[in-house]
Parts: structure tokens; C-alpha cells; sequence
């Protein structure tokens, strides 16, 4: 394959798995404004938070609060994790309409992140999958380091069909692969691609970058060569997971749109809204933005003024 799809659906994890790994706790009305300032940009899909345990991941408690206090967008899909039948029971509580269901193709990983085994997380997503069906809510399913471990070091392209399969099997609308620890490189994921094609239909496909390596943006471009045209980002490069440690944000959403628009390929978000989103967040967290667009864009506005 290589032409490319002529318009990208993205899925802003920022709120989520930007914010999940900070150190510092962020209000709930600065997680609601983020989330607010991504929609206003015209972003189609925001991932608002988790409905996880809050002793293992403190960062995401309020998570009901902020999916409480948004705006919400008609047309703009808001999702949350739900790891069991608690988390999606608080979830729907809330009145969420699209959850996310989150397995690996590690073993261990799994263990650490989740505290089962692969095949236990299939178990327990198989009710809350079907409990969704029965209200009318969507899922999405994530598979984790389906480009190498933080624990196990390679995965193969066989191990991660087997999950990314089970969970379309079980009424995942759509499987997003996550490259936890940012070590994958183009190659690999065009034949990761291939290999997933034998059975799942590549529009139900997602690529789910993380830049430890510096290569997610290299990745976004060689998905899309494979005509993927789903790709989760995260304003302002922000993010990593807590049980992958020294694994760097995902792909920053700027530096996609920056690449995509360049291509034509059209993305109904508006690229300097993001920036300003961006910029909004990093002075919250006191950082700069690690969005190489984004920087880019702020040295401009500087140099004019
Ligand atoms: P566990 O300890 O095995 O759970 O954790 P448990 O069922 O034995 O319950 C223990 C306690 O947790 C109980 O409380 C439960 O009420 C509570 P206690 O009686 O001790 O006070 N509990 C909950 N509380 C709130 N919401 C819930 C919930 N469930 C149980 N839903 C569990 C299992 C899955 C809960 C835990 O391991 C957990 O919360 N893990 C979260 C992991 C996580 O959020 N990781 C980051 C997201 S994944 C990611 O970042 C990767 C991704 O971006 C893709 C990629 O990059 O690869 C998606
Ligand atoms: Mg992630």
C-alpha cells in the first residue's frame, strides 16, 4: 500500500495520557479548560480522563468532575478509560458515551499495569464490553507495547494480533496499537500494519505513538503510507505512562496536524487553537511545550511582535 487516506480522524489523548504521568496534581478546572480549549479547536475526539483506581493512579481522580464540567460539543466524542465493571459503572454514572478498554500484548506489562494477566483483562473486559452494548456505549480498545516492552524487550507482530483480534472480537469498534516506549521505528510498524490487515479491517485500526525515540511523528507517516487514518496525539507532546518508566509523551497533536495539513490531508482542526491550547496547559505545568511545531510557532508570534 501507499497512497494516502485523504482525511485523518484524531484522537486527543492529552487530558488523559498527557496528564495521567505528571507529578504535580492539576486542578479539575484547569483538566475541564483543557479539554474545553481542545474542542473549541475544532478537535473531533478528546480523551478526557480514567475511571481507574485512584491509589494507582492519583493523577486521574476527579476524572467524573471534569466529565461533568465540560462543555459539551455536539458531534465531539468524549472518552474515558475503564479498566472493569467499577470503573464503568462510575463512568456511565457520569453519563460518559464511549469508553476505552486497555489490554497489552506484554505480559508483564499487563501484570504491572493493570495487576492481571492478558487473558484475565479479556475476561473482565468481555461484561463491561457487553454491559456497554446493552446502554448504548462505544468502546475503543487499546493494545500496549506492540513495538517492545519496558519489561520484555520485542514483541512480535503475532502476539499483538492475537490481543488487538480478541478485543475487536469482543465489540471493540475500533483498536487503537500503542507504542508504549517509543522504540518503534517505520519499518516495523508498516509490517506491524500488514500483519494486523490479515484479519482487521485497517479503517478499525488507530495508531497510538509515543516520541521517546524521536521517531512517533516517522510513524505517523509510514501508518499512513498503510492508509491508517486514526492517530492518537497529545497537545503539546505532553504524557507517558506511569508503568513505563522514562517513556516520553505521545506524538505531540501540533506537530501531526503540522505534517498532515502540509500533505492536504484534511483533519477539521484548527492548528493554531491547538498551539494556543498548548500554551495554555504548559503554563499551567510550568514547562515549555515539547510540540517542535508548537515552538516553532511561538518563536514566530515572538519574533512579529
Ligand atoms: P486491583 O488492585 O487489582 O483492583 O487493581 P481490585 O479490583 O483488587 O480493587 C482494589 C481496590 O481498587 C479497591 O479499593 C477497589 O475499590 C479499587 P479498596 O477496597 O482497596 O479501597 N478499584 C477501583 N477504584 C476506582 N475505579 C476503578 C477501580 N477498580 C478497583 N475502576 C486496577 C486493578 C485495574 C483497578 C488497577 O490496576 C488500576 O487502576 N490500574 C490503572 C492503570 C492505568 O490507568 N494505567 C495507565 C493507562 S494505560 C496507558 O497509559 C497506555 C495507553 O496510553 C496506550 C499505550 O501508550 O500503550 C492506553
Ligand atoms: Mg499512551
Amino acid at each position: 500500500m501507499n497512497h494516502y487516506p485523504g482525511q485523518v480522524r484524531l484522537v486527543e489523548v492529552g487530558p488523559r495520557d498527557g496528564l495521567q504521568n505528571e507529578k504535580q496534581a492539576i486542578s479539575v478546572a484547569d483538566r475541564i479548560a483543557l479539554c474545553d480549549a481542545l474542542t473549541d479547536a475544532g478537535l473531533p475526539y478528546v480523551e478526557v480522563g480514567s475511571f481507574v483506581s485512584p491509589k494507582w493512579v492519583p493523577q486521574m481522580a476527579g476524572t467524573a468532575e471534569v466529565l461533568a464540567g465540560i462543555r459539551q460539543r455536539p458531534g465531539v466524542t468524549y472518552g474515558v478509560l475503564v479498566p472493569n465493571l467499577q470503573g464503568f459503572e462510575a463512568a456511565v454514572a457520569t453519563g460518559a458515551r464511549e469508553i476505552a478498554v486497555f489490554a497489552a500484548a506484554s505480559e508483564t506489562f499487563s501484570q504491572r499495569n493493570i495487576n492481571c494477566s492478558i487473558g484475565q483483562s479479556l475476561e473482565r473486559f468481555a461484561p463491561v464490553i457487553e454491559a456497554a452494548r446493552l446502554r448504548g456505549v462505544q468502546v475503543r480498545g487499546y493494545v500496549s507495547c506492540v513495538l517492545g516492552c519496558p519489561y520484555e524487550g520485542e514483541i512480535s507482530p503475532d502476539q499483538v494480533a492475537q490481543v488487538a483480534e480478541a478485543l475487536s472480537d469482543l465489540g471493540c469498534y475500533e483498536i487503537s496499537l500503542g507504542d508504549t516506549i517509543g522504540r518503534g521505528t517505520p519499518g516495523k510498524v508498516r509490517a506491524l500494519w500488514n500483519r494486523l490487515a490479515r484479519r482487521l479491517p485497517r479503517s478499525s485500526l488507530a495508531g497510538h505513538f509515543h516520541d521517546t525515540y524521536g521517531q512517533a511523528l516517522a510513524n505517523v507517516y509510514a501508518s499512513l503510507q498503510e492508509g491508517i487514518a486514526v492517530f492518537d496525539s497529545s497537545v503539546a507532546g505532553l504524557g507517558g505512562c506511569p508503568y513505563a518508566k522514562g517513556a516520553s509523551g505521545n506524538v505531540a497533536t501540533e506537530d501531526v496536524l503540522y505534517l498532515l495539513h502540509g500533505m492536504d490531508i484534511e483533519t477539521g482542526v484548527d492548528l493554531a487553537r491547538v498551539a494556543e491550547a498548548g500554551n495554555g496547559i504548559c503554563a499551567v505545568l510550568g514547562r515549555e511545550t515539547g510540540s517542535r511545531v508548537g515552538k516553532a510557532m511561538a518563536t514566530r508570534a515572538a519574533r512579529r511582535e
